[in-house]
């Protein structure tokens, strides 16, 4: 969808979004609406006991021969306006009035008692019908055209609407990241494998990042035994990942070169191996990949809007099957580590996965921080359910940060124990390790393994996403389906913390 702004002036005709806030008052261009239609706003308002809370919403259909539509869209209180409240207005918007016309007009004015600038409402309003219109359609072949979705243009109109286009301008870079990882979460598992996975990531050279893939033979060299012995069920070659985006100049000094490490679980399906899975709910294993989706995603983001920061991402991309040559429970592998694994169940492979993936990021770029994603436990949905990512770390600031970050963007995470008892729940009697921990704590036990791939020194955090990558039901944002949960929050992180001024 193409969104534009221009400066508030008062739509003739067409669909029209205007807003009012709690006691129902109406904004400028609101009340200046009703009067040019007799009263109707009012009136409606009064019937309809609206209110101008947040969420609330008044609906006039073709309320004069000019006008098709007239929404009046409740902001909330003037004075706990936030970013978050336009982007949930704008998603709001945009799920009224996609089945309509092609093009829609929202007026907005500065409301008094407002902390937000009116620029930056226009822009987050904007960003949040933007996200909402994301819809993985590709396959619907049969679809009849007047049930798609009509909308194509929005047009924002709000004061200083020059400084909401220049806010906007990055917050649609940041959309074409969210929107990547929902394609690469959605898109089915016979498509995408862990070459076709890899050869998605290779777009990203366009933008200036560059990648790097490894196959099997390169990983079997630097010794990743954890990982490939997940893949060596299936018929698919495992990939491994590497991107690189460069946005401080090379002219700063080295540690300003120092980059941050997004690492992902990239298991393009998981079927548990050998350890297979009941067949009800397997088809959610096709985002067993969501980790490396949003990797893929946050590296075009950043390299999108140009982010001034260095940034590596590396995802370890395998799909997990049974079959005559895979892994078998009791297997112990070699990590790339040294460290060896009894792997006891075939269906705790992500952290098999990780395990390498992370060895190698570390090694080769001695990151100022790792954060990995995974969806790594079913065990994590049963203590957080949809609606915070679990999160592990070794370091209180940049755990802080992430907090900070998805309480600023909506993409929340609660910060989860680790601990030496936990830790010992892996001791394996034949081997370094074993790749479970027992039935409970089971997310936990899974972030005690990762750990012990982490070394001295580097601050780390592990988002466990198993319950936040797909939503059975659409949010204000977010339709159903792949939430590309992730990308705003670490691109957050970025953007308040770790790009050079
Ligand atoms: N990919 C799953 C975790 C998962 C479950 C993600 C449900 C999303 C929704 C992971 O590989 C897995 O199978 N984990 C096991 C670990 C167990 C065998 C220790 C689990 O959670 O049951
Ligand atoms: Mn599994
Ligand atoms: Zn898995």
């Amino acid at each position: 969808m193409k969104i534009t702004f221009a400066n508030p002036t008062l739509p003739a005709q067409g669909i029209v979004v205007v807003t009012a806030t709690e006691g129902a008052k109406l904004s400028k261009s609101a009340a200046a609406l009703d009067a040019k239609l007799g009263g109707a706003v009012t009136r409606a308002a009064k019937a309809a006991k609206f209110k101008g809370k947040a969420g609330e919403s008044l609906d006039l259909m073709a309320p004069d021969a000019k006008f098709e539509r007239v929404v009046v869209v409740g902001l909330g209180k003037a004075d706990e306006l936030k970013d978050l409240s336009l982007q949930e207005a704008g998603g709001r918007i945009y799920a009224m009035l996609s089945g309509q016309g092609a093009t829609a007009t929202v007026v907005l004015d500065a409301v008094e008692g407002a902390k937000i600038a009116a620029a930056d409402m226009g822009a987050n309003l904007g960003f949040g019908a933007l996200l909402r219109s994301y819809r993985f359609d590709k396959y619907r072949t049969k679809e009849p055209k007047e049930k798609k979705p009509l909308l194509k243009a929005l047009k924002v109109l709000c004061p200083t609407s020059a400084k909401a286009k220049a806010t906007f301008a990055d917050m649609e870079k940041v959309a074409d990241g969210v929107f990547f990882t929902r394609d690469l979460v959605s898109e089915p598992p016979n498509v995408l494998y862990p070459a076709t996975l890899a050869k998605e990531a290779q777009a990203l050279k366009k933008l200036g990042v560059k990648v790097t893939v490894l196959g099997e033979k390169e990983m079997a060299k630097l010794g990743m035994g954890a990982l490939l012995g997940v893949g060596q069920g299936s018929a698919r070659e495992s990939k491994m990942v590497i991107m690189e985006w460069t946005g401080v100049p090379k002219s700063k000094a080295a540690k300003a070169q120092q980059p941050v490490a997004f690492v992902g679980k990239g298991v393009t399906f998981d079927t548990g191996g050998i350890s297979i899975k009941p067949s009800a709910g397997m088809e959610d294993m096709k985002w067993d990949m969501g980790g490396s989706g949003v990797v893929i995603g946050l590296m075009k983001a950043l390299a999108g809007r140009k982010a001034k920061v260095n940034a590596v991402g590396v995802v370890g991309l395998v799909e997990n099957m049974p079959g005559g040559n895979a892994q078998r429970p009791s297997d112990i592998v070699k990590s790339m580590s040294g460290q060896t694994i009894e792997v006891l169940n075939t269906d705790a492979e992500g952290r098999l996965v990780l395990a390498d993936a992370l060895w190698y990021t570390q090694t080769k770029y001695k990151p100022k921080f790792v954060v990995d994603l995974a969806t790594l436990t079913g065990a994590i949905i049963v203590a957080l359910g949809n609606e915070r990512a679990g999160m592990y770390a070794n370091d209180d600031a940049l755990a802080d940060q992430i907090f900070q970050a998805g309480e600023a963007v909506d993409e929340l995470v609660w910060r989860m124990p680790l601990g030496k008892a936990y830790d010992e729940l892996i001791n394996s009697d034949a081997a370094d390790m074993q790749n479970i921990g027992g039935r409970w704590g089971g997310s936990i036990t899974a972030a005690q393994f990762l750990q012990r791939f982490i070394k001295d020194g580097t601050p780390w955090v592990h988002l466990d996403i198993a319950g936040t990558t797909w939503s059975k039901k659409a949010k204000p944002v977010t339709p159903k389906g792949g939430t590309g949960y992730g990308v705003r929050l670490l691109d957050r992180l970025v953007a308040d913390h770790y790009e050079a001024k």
